[in-house]
């Protein structure tokens, strides 16, 4: 539950996968076919996505996160001898679609009705972000979705969370910002935001710099953390 209130806050700007969107989805949507491997499928699929982007980055060798997640989904079947095209490209689509969680579209409605300006700050690629948001029918509900394809370096680059600075155009330390993956929470707080960490997977706390200045279980307390609606 909320730690303490954020007052003063001009936007809400949030990570996308694992924070509005289930990155489990996908595989669970094919439990049928993988039987007992649909976790672990899931689970190496999102791992390996994620240090793709980190290495990538350091790198200087940037694909985008359609690429990066397809390269990830590869590299979880073959570990997990899953041989089978169609499967692939049903897993592919489906990530396209995944599903968000069931408070989001209400949070967001929320939010923007209580006149907070809403973005999404992600590594999604325009095209798979578009596809999820349309999916959801949370358009309407935001005011930008900010893909870092833009720039073409991924989370936890300090220049990705300029971005939502330079375009909502309010100042870093009145953007609130909400994310369930701790190493994005951490490097957002880092950068001059403030910080929600959406703890969904009860995980334990990451060692890293800044600190997330409210811990919750899900999203559905935030309008009345940022004094909208209730309190
Ligand atoms: C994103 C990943 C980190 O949406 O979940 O940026």
């Amino acid at each position: 539950m909320a730690e303490s209130k954020l007052d003063g806050v001009g936007g809400c700007v949030f990570d996308a996968y694992g924070t509005l969107f289930d990155v489990n989805a996908a595989a669970q949507h094919c439990a049928g076919e993988l039987g007992d491997k649909w976790q672990p499928l899931a689970e190496l699929w999102r791992g390996r996505q994620l240090q793709y982007t980190w290495l990538r980055s350091l790198m200087e060798n940037y694909a985008d996160f359609c690429q990066v997640t397809g390269d990830a989904l590869d590299f979880a079947m073959e570990a997990l001898e899953i041989d089978d095209s169609d499967l692939r490209r049903r897993l592919m689509d489906l990530y396209l679609q995944l599903d968000a969680y069931p408070e989001v579209a209400g949070v967001l409605q929320q939010l923007r009705g209580g006149g907070m300006k809403t973005a999404i700050l992600s590594n999604g690629s325009p095209k798979m972000l578009g596809a999820a948001v349309d999916n959801a029918g949370i358009g309407p509900s935001l005011d930008a979705v900010i893909s870092v394809d833009r720039i073409k370096v991924y989370k936890t680059a300090p220049a990705v969370y300029q971005m939502a600075v330079d375009q909502l155009g309010v100042a870093a330390s009145d953007i609130c910002f909400q994310s369930s993956n701790a190493w994005d929470a951490h490097a957002a707080s880092d950068f001059g935001f403030r910080v929600v960490w959406v703890n969904r997977f009860g995980q334990a706390r990451e060692r890293l710099p800044g600190r997330p200045d409210v811990v919750m279980e899900n999203l559905a307390g935030l309008p009345a953390l940022v004094g909208i609606g209730e309190a």
